[in-house]
């Protein structure tokens, strides 16, 4: 997501070379990995601040830079924003400015409250230029520090303090003030930000690689702080003004390495980052007291509640997500829920009309396959939602509503983040669905809210305790065909999991319905054929987890290798299993945001170990864009 840099040099640093914009705009460029769709960058001089920004790619904003130069400045902030609220125009680019011009403020997050606070500045007489939450935090920023300060000089800390205090949702912002010129001021909540320590020069960055050219001393913000720098001083404290130590480490990742967040690849950060992902997919998505507040999803609530059929269309990874959204929204809303892959819904004359809601799923937003799927169903009076991953993509804005999921954006051509984040986004969707006809209680919804809120630290306790599993993965870099079985939402994992392997590293891999192997697919179980089995929670429905754990009883006496996913606890699969991985209790329903996770890790370290490029797969595009 969005990428972040400040800057704050003395004269010292101006000598050797240093130049707030030259910092900035190279910090920008190592953050470009993170994606954007605008960048912008402010720095303060001859009392003023002086700001350029431009949609599209950094180097459309260099241009701006040298058509149309800002003075030489050492003190900056930079952005590169990935479009949240409002699409990516010049307008909404980053940084913002109020207090008539003299303040400038960039942002990363969502601002939860920013409708309510819009509405009181707006009442105040402040005029805004953008559609974005961050000019309304930069207008707040400026009005406490006109107001409550009368503009003295010396209190942009204090006024980022009592804006802090006010905002809800995540952010990390960095403020400059033309009345303090050698000073950076820096806030965060839920977003990351990191401090870099240099010798007469202090930098900010969403992290390490926004500075690692120039320093390799670091020191993490915590939760709720807020940073002040000048070329000589880092000062923290909490948003109540209490002084904070930050605790310093020393950087030793290469800067290609930086970009990855330290990681071997995009695809292991990408893995990594899943906690984050699903917490920002669920965050500001529902109020306290457990009412779903979807308000991207504009289609009339009385339309909704007519429909009488649900067709998800979507491909690869985002038809698993798809299937895993079938289970979870046949149970909530009592609604016939079908999955299609998109390229064949189209060419089989389906039945679709006014009271069915086609809902698509897309990382990109551009996969052609799902897009021409969309537009039919749009032409035969189908209402459309799109789960989108990607601000202002196509599918979304030929969509009638979209359901963003804030995954941030995934490089790694494999999709693992953005399964999570769809998975997630399509359980919001469900719950909403189902609070709008009034299948579920209230207390119900709230239940599964509160469940979904603890699945980033239990994704974060899978990742902490993968290591056996990595080295299995490594031991099993020779072999020639894995399959994966799963029932219920397992099953989707088990698809999921076979296509991971197939994609990266080049095994066959099958996945099947656990109830269908004597079918047909238990003549493929030899002597040492590796199989993983998703099992479902013991404590759900009896019969769902004694069915399965048969199954690996079935492949087991065949000769099969038996690698259990399981929940922890569940000692039944210890006798039938040579390997048991085991994640955290959850509900059934919500099981696929972890039973992912071991495989995904399997994968990815499986085609590392036999020297594949992770990220860029042969044959595949992170995009296809054609039919
Ligand atoms: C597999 C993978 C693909 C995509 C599929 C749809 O790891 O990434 O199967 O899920 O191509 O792409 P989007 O979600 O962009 O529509």
């Amino acid at each position: 997501m969005c990428g972040i840099v400040g800057y704050v040099g003395n004269s010292s640093r101006k000598e050797a070379g240093h130049s707030a914009l030259d910092v900035v705009v190279e910090g920008l460029r190592r953050l470009e990995y993170r994606g954007y769709d605008s960048a912008g960058v402010a720095v303060v001089a001859d009392g003023s601040i002086s700001s350029r920004k431009k949609s599209g790619k950094l180097s459309n904003l260099i241009a701006e830079l040298e058509a149309d130069p800002v003075p030489e400045s050492l003190t900056g902030i930079g952005h590169t924003r990935w479009a949240t609220h409002g699409g990516p125009t010049d307008q909404n680019a980053h940084p913002h400015l109020s207090d008539g011009g003299r303040l400038a403020v960039i942002h990363n997050g969502i601002i939860e409250n920013f409708a309510e606070l819009k509405q009181e500045l707006l009442a105040k007489g402040v005029v805004f230029a953008s559609e974005t939450d961050t000019e309304v935090a930069a207008a707040l920023i400026g009005d406490i520090f006109r107001t409550e300060f009368d503009g003295d000089g010396a209190n942009l800390t204090q006024a980022m303090r009592l804006a802090c205090q006010r905002l809800e949702g995540a952010f990390t912002l960095l403020a400059v003030h033309a009345d303090q010129p050698d000073v950076v001021v820096a806030a965060r909540r839920n977003s990351p930000l990191v401090v870099g320590l240099g010798d007469g020069e202090n930098f900010l960055g969403s992290d390490v690689s926004g500075f690692i050219d120039y320093t390799r001393r670091a020191v993490e913000l915590g939760q709720d702080q807020i940073v002040t720098i000048t070329a000589e001083s880092v000062d923290i404290t909490d948003f109540f003004g209490k002084p904070a130590e930050g605790k310093e480490y020393h950087v030793d990742w290469d800067p290609a390495s930086a970009e990855k967040g330290g990681f071997s690849s995009f695809m292991e950060k990408e893995i990594h980052d899943q906690p984050d992902a699903v917490a920002q997919t669920l965050l500001g998505r529902s109020d306290l007291d457990g009412k779903l507040t979807l308000d991207e999803v504009r289609i009339d609530p009385e339309l909704l509640k007519q429909v009488n059929k649900i067709i998800v269309l979507a491909c690869g990874t985002a038809a698993y997500a798809g299937l895993v959204a079938k289970y979870a929204i046949e149970n909530w809303c009592r609604i016939p829920t079908e999955v299609e892959l998109a390229h064949e819904f189209r060419y089989r004359d389906p039945i679709v009309d006014s009271n069915t809601l086609v809902v698509s799923i897309s990382q990109s937003g551009e996969t052609m396959d799902t897009l021409m799927a969309v537009r039919y169903a749009r032409e035969q009076g189908a209402k459309t939602i799109s789960i989108c991953n990607t601000n202002g993509s196509t599918i979304p804005r030929e969509s009638d509503a979209v359901l963003y999921t804030h995954a941030g954006p995934e490089i790694a051509v494999a999709s693992t983040k953005a399964f999570l984040a769809q998975i997630t986004a399509a359980y919001l969707l469900g719950l909403y669905l189902a609070q709008l006809r009034g299948n579920i209680f209230s207390g119900q919804i709230k239940d599964v809210l509160a469940d979904l809120s603890k699945i980033p630290a239990k994704i974060q306790h899978i990742l902490d305790g993968a290591g056996p599993l990595r080295e299995l993965a490594r031991s099993m870099k020779d072999e020639k065909s894995v399959l994966f079985l799963g029932r219920h939402v397992g099953y989707p994992v088990a698809l999921e999991g076979a296509l991971k392997l197939k994609e990266i590293a080049y095994i066959h891999a099958e996945g099947f319905a656990a109830g269908e192997l004597k079918h047909g697919p238990i003549a493929l179980i030899d002597d040492g054929q590796p199989v993983f089995v998703v099992v479902p929670s013991p404590r759900g429905r009896d019969s769902l987890h004694s069915k399965v754990v048969s199954n690996i009883q079935e492949v087991r006496a065949r000769g099969a290798r038996t690698l259990v996913i399981a929940e922890e606890g569940d000692e039944s699969v210890k006798d039938y299993a040579e390997h048991v991985f085991y994640v955290p209790e959850t509900p059934t329903l919500l099981m696929p945001l972890l039973t992912t996770v071991p495989l995904q890790i399997f994968a990815a370290e499986l085609a590392g170990a036999k020297g594949y490029d992770v990220d860029q797969p042969r044959n595949l595009a992170k995009s296809v864009t054609v039919e």
